[in-house]
């Protein structure tokens, strides 16, 4: 296993992650002689999960069962352990996008935080690719560390534990884009322009506040950089539901006028019709959104370094 490639079988050292449901679900570091308790009961790693399929359904000690999934970087997002706030798949897939992520792109992040980016980074860029990412907690840059080679793609990343806004990215004119989730971004935009390659790139920051993306906005138009475009990205999912609605009472017969059709009928027929006019129900599927949905995350402000 890896979070860059799929393997069909669950190793000793892996990380899987346990599905009991799409609101439930943990990851497990996969050992010989490892348990991990459940609600449905112990899952026994020796016998129940090392050798098994990724995708397998596996039975617990009280019969209940749940799915063995082979980690990505989106279930990774909603399964990590939070030391910061962190950025979800909504958000990371524009970004990928707008900073034209692909295998090969060298990248500049700052704070590296929890690693939700940093995982759907190294996975778009990957093979050939790398991430420089800095983080000045300590505690946090060494974590990110620790995590990248146990998801076994630290070969392609680089963690500084240093002041971005003092001391930059540590490369210059090497990078394709730059992503920043700091407080005070417009401290680091002079740092990005100098890690991106001469002939240009682009850069992406995140930002819950108006006012930090207009001072962002202005460091950026300082620095010469162009295109500076700033979006917001909302997320509205769907639940498939039957629903049941009661049909109108229009009387006896379809399409009829009530009033008509009834003056028509006799007495016993008339209540007959209208009774069971009143019990039907019409079903049938429906997307129904929640009534709550994700409000505001951040601002992503986008701008491109231009040779011009
Ligand atoms: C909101 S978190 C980043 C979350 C990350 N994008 C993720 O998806 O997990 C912000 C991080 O930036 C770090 N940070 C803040 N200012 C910094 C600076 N000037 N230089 C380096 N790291 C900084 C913080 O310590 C924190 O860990």
């Amino acid at each position: 296993m890896s979070f860059i490639d799929y393997r069909e079988t669950i190793k000793e050292g892996d990380t899987a992650i346990v599905f009991l449901g799409h609101e439930s679900m943990f990851p497990v570091k996969v050992q010989h002689g490892g348990k991990t308790q459940t609600k449905y009961g112990v899952i026994r790693h020796s016998t129940d999960l090392i050798g098994k399929r990724y995708g397998s359904k596996v039975t617990c000690s009280k019969g209940g069962w749940v799915y063995i999934l082979h980690p990505t970087p989106e279930l990774w997002t909603l399964n990590l352990p939070h030391r910061t706030q962190i950025l979800y798949s909504t958000d990371i897939s524009l970004i990928t996008m707008m900073l034209e992520l692909k295998p090969g792109s060298v990248v500049c992040e700052s704070g590296t935080g929890s690693g939700s980016l940093s995982h759907a980074i190294i996975r778009t860029i990957a093979p050939t690719g790398h991430l420089y990412t800095v983080e000045f907690h300590q505690q946090r840059a060494e974590k990110a560390i620790e995590e990248f080679e146990e998801h076994k793609v630290g070969h392609l990343v680089t963690v500084k534990n240093q002041d971005v806004c003092k001391n930059g990215f540590g490369i210059t004119h090497l990078a394709d884009a730059v992503f920043l989730d700091i407080p005070s971004p417009w401290e680091a935009i002079g740092h990005a322009k100098s890690a991106l390659k001469r002939e240009g790139g682009r850069i992406c920051s995140f930002s819950p506040c108006i006012e930090q993306v207009q001072r962002t906005c202005l460091a950026l138009e300082e620095h010469g950089f162009a295109e500076c475009n700033t979006l917001e990205i909302l997320l509205r999912v769907y639940n498939v539901r039957t629903i049941s609605l009661p049909l109108p009472d229009l009387g006896k017969g379809t399409g009829g006028n009530a009033r008509g059709e009834s003056d028509q009928g006799s007495p016993s027929d008339q209540g007959a019709s209208s009774a069971g006019l009143q019990q039907g129900n019409a079903q049938f599927k429906s997307g129904v959104p929640p009534r709550e949905m994700v409000g505001h995350t951040g601002y992503l402000t986008f701008a491109t370094k231009s040779l011009f």
